[in-house]
């Protein structure tokens, strides 16, 4: 194996195609190790700070259960309950944190924050999700998509909805790894700029497509993965109403998947508001990935925390 080259996780813009391949392979192989009963004492003895600004179920389970099977520690940080809380300056809580810990994953609002908090942290930092990002749940999604399908190339991810973290690190995800993305969001829902024009010079790279438009039958056309994700992100809910209104034409249902391959996988990154973005008949149907895709967050990371706390 090579050396991972970066010290935190905070964009998968930031790797290498190789180094989301590494991901990918070493969450491959430790869930297999888990699923023979083979133990994989990767981090011994390593401790994981979680800095939790916004709620979780998924993130906040997977990375402690997944220090945990690779013979670390674990501790849940609120940032209700942190020194954070009550204005302590992340700079200063980065240099006290790195003086305990051998690796941060933190869930907060703003990209810079994080940013910050790697800038003045010795010990690697996870991005566990921003506004702008998501980018463990689009790796472990990645790893999904491969075993579900075997490929990237060639395939189209059709993204349904809101362009939002979910919709800016899949453009990532897939740019990477040359798989085809095309999104779908209403006016006024579109991704942010300068991820678009990120995310293309990737694409380039890469040779995969990006392609963005108000029209979902437009980008679910010919689909091999259908992604959504809810129309209020944490921390929006006040424009929950106006938001359901806007993107109302957005939801995934049997009439727009009629559109998609006939064996196109659904992912969502969940939680999901059933009845708005996704039907019952899509997300419990056989075409359905979503726990697959759940599970896989605890092997993908641990693989990001293997290669980056190692
Ligand atoms: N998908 C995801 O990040 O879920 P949680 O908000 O439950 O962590
Ligand atoms: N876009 C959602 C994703 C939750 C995992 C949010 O930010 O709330």
């Amino acid at each position: 194996e090579t050396a991972f080259s970066h010290k935190d996780l905070l964009s998968i813009h930031d790797l290498t195609q190789d180094e989301v391949y590494q991901i990918l392979s070493l969450g491959l192989k430790l869930k297999a190790q888990s699923k023979a009963g083979i133990p994989h004492p990767l981090l011994k003895g390593k401790t994981l700070g979680m800095i939790f600004q916004k709620s979780s179920t998924r993130t906040r389970v997977s990375f402690e259960v997944g220090i945990y099977q690779l013979g670390g520690y674990g501790l849940f940080l609120s940032s209700n309950d942190l020194q954070l809380g009550r204005g302590e300056t992340i700079a200063d809580t980065a240099r006290v944190l790195s003086r305990y810990l051998d690796g941060i994953m933190i869930r907060t609002f703003k990209q810079k924050d994080v940013e910050d908090l790697a800038h003045y942290s010795s010990i690697p930092v996870i991005n566990g999700l921003t506004d702008l990002l998501h980018p463990c749940q689009v790796l472990s999604d990645l790893l999904t998509v491969y075993e579900k399908k075997q490929r990237f190339s060639g395939l189209k991810l059709a993204f349904i909805g809101d362009g939002n973290n979910m919709a800016h690190s899949l453009m990532f995800g897939c740019a990477k790894v040359d798989m085809d993305i095309a999104l779908a969001c209403p006016e006024g829902y579109m991704p942010d700029d300068d991820i678009v024009k990120a995310a293309k010079t990737d694409a380039q790279l890469s040779g995969s497509h990006i392609t963005i438009t108000t029209d979902p039958a437009e980008a679910i056309e010919g689909a091999d993965v259908v992604y959504t994700d809810v129309w209020a992100s944490m921390g929006q809910e006040a424009e929950t109403q106006e938001r359901k209104k806007a993107m109302q034409n957005y939801q995934v249902n049997e009439s727009l998947w009629q559109l998609a391959k006939p064996d196109a996988i659904f992912m969502h990154c969940l939680p999901a508001h059933r009845g708005e973005e996704v039907t019952d008949a899509i997300i419990d149907g056989p075409m359905s990935a979503i726990f697959d895709e759940a599970e896989n967050r605890l092997h993908a990371q641990k693989a990001i925390m293997a290669l980056l706390m190692a």
